[in-house]
């Protein structure tokens, strides 16, 4: 199911950021150049369709696609723009760097990037951790939005771990 965020009443979290810098991790946006590095690792972890929404976000300009890095290394990513526009997803952080403020400093940064470029509102795509989204952002679900914008959407076969 869907769900929907109130862009308008988010905030910058200078805690969050502090607390995930102080573990070493840097947020910032994904560079071209990177494309194949990103969606590589994208591809073996959460699968090939999730890579191929990345290809899209990181292939416009300004690129709609955020990374999480730490000691150089690739730990999480976030887009927005990506199968539709105003929806964020997909994001996914390594299993190795999770519950230390990754996944929600990546979010909060795309929903706030997504705000400054004059959306109100907007959509988590097909929302897997809902409970996540409703403590993290007040996100609430989107009532008849299964199989929403996927409906139709050709089996994307077993690619990765998750399928997805
Ligand atoms: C969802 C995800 C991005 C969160 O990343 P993370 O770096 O671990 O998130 P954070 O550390 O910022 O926040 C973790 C908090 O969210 C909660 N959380 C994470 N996944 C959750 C889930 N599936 N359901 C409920 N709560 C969840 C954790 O319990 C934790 O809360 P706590 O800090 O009180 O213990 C990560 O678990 C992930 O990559 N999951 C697989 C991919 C996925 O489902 N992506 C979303 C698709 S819509």
């Amino acid at each position: 199911m869907d769900m929907l965020v109130k862009l308008y009443d988010l905030r910058p979290d200078a805690e969050l950021d502090a607390r995930i810098a102080a573990h070493g991790f840097e947020i910032r946006l994904a560079l071209p150049p990177e494309l194949h590095v990103v969606t590589r690792w994208i591809a073996s972890r959460f699968g090939e369709g999730w890579a191929s929404e990345a290809t899209i976000a990181m292939s416009r300009q300004p690129v709609s696609c955020l990374l999480a890095t730490v000691e150089g290394k690739l730990a999480g990513f976030a887009c927005y723009d990506a199968t539709a526009r105003g929806f964020f997803g997909p994001t996914g952080v390594d299993e190795s760097h999770r519950s230390k403020g990754v996944g929600q400093a990546l979010l909060l940064r795309a929903l706030l990037a997504m705000r400054d470029i004059g959306y109100g509102y907007a959509v988590i795509g097909s929302a897997g951790p809902m409970e996540f989204y409703r403590r993290t952002v007040g996100a609430i679900p989107i009532e008849g939005s299964k199989p929403g914008i996927y409906r139709g959407m050709l089996d994307l076969g077993p690619t990765g771990p998750t399928g997805s």
